[in-house]
C-alpha cells in the first residue's frame, strides 16, 4: 500500500483553501487539489506495511495546536502552489520529529529532506503574477491520520486508515 501520514483540515478550512486556490488557478493554470483531498503531509512512506506504520504512530504523543495558514507561495522546482504556516509551530515540528523517530524505530527508510510544512493546492502551476491574500482559516489540530493513496484518474484518491488523537 502507498501510505502517508497527514493532518486533515476541517471542512470549512478545506472549502476556504479550495476557493482561494480556484481564484489563483485563473492566473497560474494547473490543477487544483480536490477540496476533500486537501491535507498537510507529515511523512510520506510510499509502499509500506500499514500495520507497522500504525504501530509506530500509536507511540507518538502529540500536543493539540492551532495551525496558522498565513503563508502562500509558488514553487518553481515542482510547479505547485501551496499554503501553510509562515513559521513552523513548535507542536508541529515536535509531532513530525516524534513520528519520524518512531517510524525509524520500525525500520522505515524515510527521506532525509527537512520537513517543510505545506498544503499543496495547485499542481502543474505556472508562476502567478501575484498571490491574493489568504482568507482567515481556522485549523485546529487534534489528531493526525494514516492515509492510503490510491491512484485514480485526475489525481489520487485517499482513504483514512487510522486516526491518532493528540492531547
Ligand atoms: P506534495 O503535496 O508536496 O506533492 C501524498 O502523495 C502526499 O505525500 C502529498 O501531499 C505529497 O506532497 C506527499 N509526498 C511527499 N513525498 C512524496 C513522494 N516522494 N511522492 C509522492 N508524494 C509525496
Amino acid at each position: 500500500m502507498r501510505l502517508f501520514f497527514a493532518l486533515w483540515p476541517p471542512a470549512e478550512a478545506a472549502r476556504a483553501l479550495w476557493e482561494w486556490a480556484s481564484a489563483v488557478r485563473k492566473q497560474s493554470g494547473g490543477r487544483t487539489t480536490a477540496e476533500e483531498t486537501i491535507h498537510l503531509t507529515l511523512a510520506f512512506l510510499g509502499e509500506a506495511d500499514a500495520a507497522k506504520a500504525a504501530a509506530a504512530a500509536r507511540r507518538v504523543r502529540g500536543t493539540a495546536f492551532s495551525l496558522p495558514m498565513d503563508a502562500s507561495q509558488h514553487w518553481r522546482h515542482n510547479r505547485i502552489v501551496w499554503a501553510g504556516p509562515k513559521t513552523m509551530p513548535g507542536p508541529l515540528k515536535q509531532l513530525a520529529e516524534n513520528l519520524l523517530g518512531e517510524l525509524q524505530l520500525e525500520q522505515f527508510a524515510l527521506e532525509e529532506r527537512e520537513f517543510a510544512a505545506h498544503v499543496t493546492l495547485i499542481r502543474k502551476a505556472g508562476p502567478p503574477e501575484f498571490l491574493p491574500g489568504l482568507p482567515a482559516i481556522e485549523w485546529p489540530v487534534r489528531e493526525f491520520v494514516l492515509v492510503r493513496s490510491i491512484p485514480a484518474q485526475g489525481g489520487s484518491r485517499y482513504e483514512v486508515i487510522e486516526r491518532f488523537p493528540m492531547t
